[in-house]
């Protein structure tokens, strides 16, 4: 039996060095120190023997026994370890830089500057609002003096719902909300919101109307706030957004709800302001209608005109894409044309 048991072990030895995959370790350690295996067949041997014979040999079978789980054991960390390096070398061989078969879809083009713009406020104090699409008459006119009356309520028709509410025409019409919501200022802490969001008009669609567009609005309150702190944040907006710094000037312009109202340029940055096509020849662009919060509506907003002054911004959101994108008809915006708007995501 001892004889036996010699060869057995040799047996293993040679039967385990040939192992190459999980498996056949596992059939290896079925056939030796299986339930029927040869060295558990040794072991119920033992029965047939006697005296100091059976004392020497029951200690040789547990000692090959014993061998053969502790070699099985340590065969299967190098067995595993084997494996895990054959994962990484096919997983190695993945290139990564091989574009996605499935279509992941893009940043909208609009997004893109929306989020770029928002990000250079925040890094100026500036909160970011969402205002809500559907809106009443009184925000989005009344509140912003714009009575019913009011001529300017023409050059913004709108969407009716049947309960009276409408589709927002502008931005402006979160600006008696926000005030209310966050109140007077504390001092040398000025209110600076920007509030981005979708607006509708009742537009005949060409290359340069569409009845749903984007405006990004701000405005900041405080109790010396000048036209000096407007132009400062407009000429920081504009330098980044265009990443040049770019010449700006002011003209007189109307709107209700700010006085005194501008309409802020800039120098054309196609032909730097030497006069082309794009700039019709004046050298100037207009993109930025801006302006002092008039005090009708700070009051409304529940601000005390007479310590609280602030200016407002309404940058037309989705031309400032078409400029810088340069895109000649708005309506590829909302055309849903992947092909088009994936060329703009960085
Ligand atoms: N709400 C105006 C519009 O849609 C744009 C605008 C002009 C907003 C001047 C302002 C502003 O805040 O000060 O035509």
């Amino acid at each position: 039996m001892l004889d036996n048991l010699v060869k057995l072990r040799e047996q293993f030895k040679q039967e385990l060095e040939a192992v190459e995959i999980r498996e056949e370790l596992e059939s290896i350690r079925i056939r030796f120190i299986g339930k029927k295996g040869l060295v558990t067949s040794e072991l119920k041997n033992l029965k047939n023997l006697s005296g100091d014979m059976k004392k020497q040999a029951g200690k040789e079978v547990n000692i090959l026994k014993n061998d053969i789980e502790q070699s099985i054991i340590a065969y299967q960390k190098i067995i595993a370890d084997k494996e895990y390096l054959a994962e990484i070398e096919k997983s190695e061989k993945y290139d990564f830089t091989i574009p996605s078969r499935s279509n992941m879809g893009s940043l909208h083009p609009i997004t893109i500057i929306q989020k770029e713009i928002e990000d250079i406020f925040k890094t100026m104090g500036f909160i970011v609002e969402d205002g809500l699409e559907v809106q009443t008459e009184y925000n989005n006119f009344e509140a912003v003096n714009i009575p019913s009356d009011h001529p300017a309520r023409e050059m913004q028709d709108t969407y009716y719902l049947d309960n009276g509410q409408l589709l927002k025409t502008h931005t402006s019409a979160a600006q008696n909300a926000i005030m209310k919501k966050y109140g007077a200022p504390e001092p040398g802490k000025p209110l600076r919101v920007l509030f981005p969001g979708r607006c509708f008009r009742n537009e005949n669609l060409d290359a340069s109307h569409e009845n749903t567009f984007f405006q990004l609005e701000g405005m900041m309150i405080g109790e010396d706030i000048s036209i000096s702190n407007l132009i400062y944040f407009m000429k920081v907006l504009l330098s980044e957004v265009f990443k040049t710094d770019v010449k700006v000037r002011l003209r007189p312009g109307f709107f209700p709800f700010v006085e005194p109202g501008f309409e802020l340029d800039i120098n054309c940055l196609i032909c730097g302001g030497d006069g082309c096509s794009t700039c019709k020849h004046t050298g100037w662009l207009e993109l930025l209608p801006c302006g002092m919060i008039h005090p009708n509506v700070l009051e409304l907003g529940g601000i005390n005109p007479d310590k609280y002054t602030g200016f407002a911004f309404g940058l037309g959101l989705t031309r400032l894409a078409m400029m810088k994108y340069e895109i000649k008809d708005i309506r590829l915006f909302n055309s849903g044309n992947l092909k088009q708007l994936k060329q703009f995501t960085i």
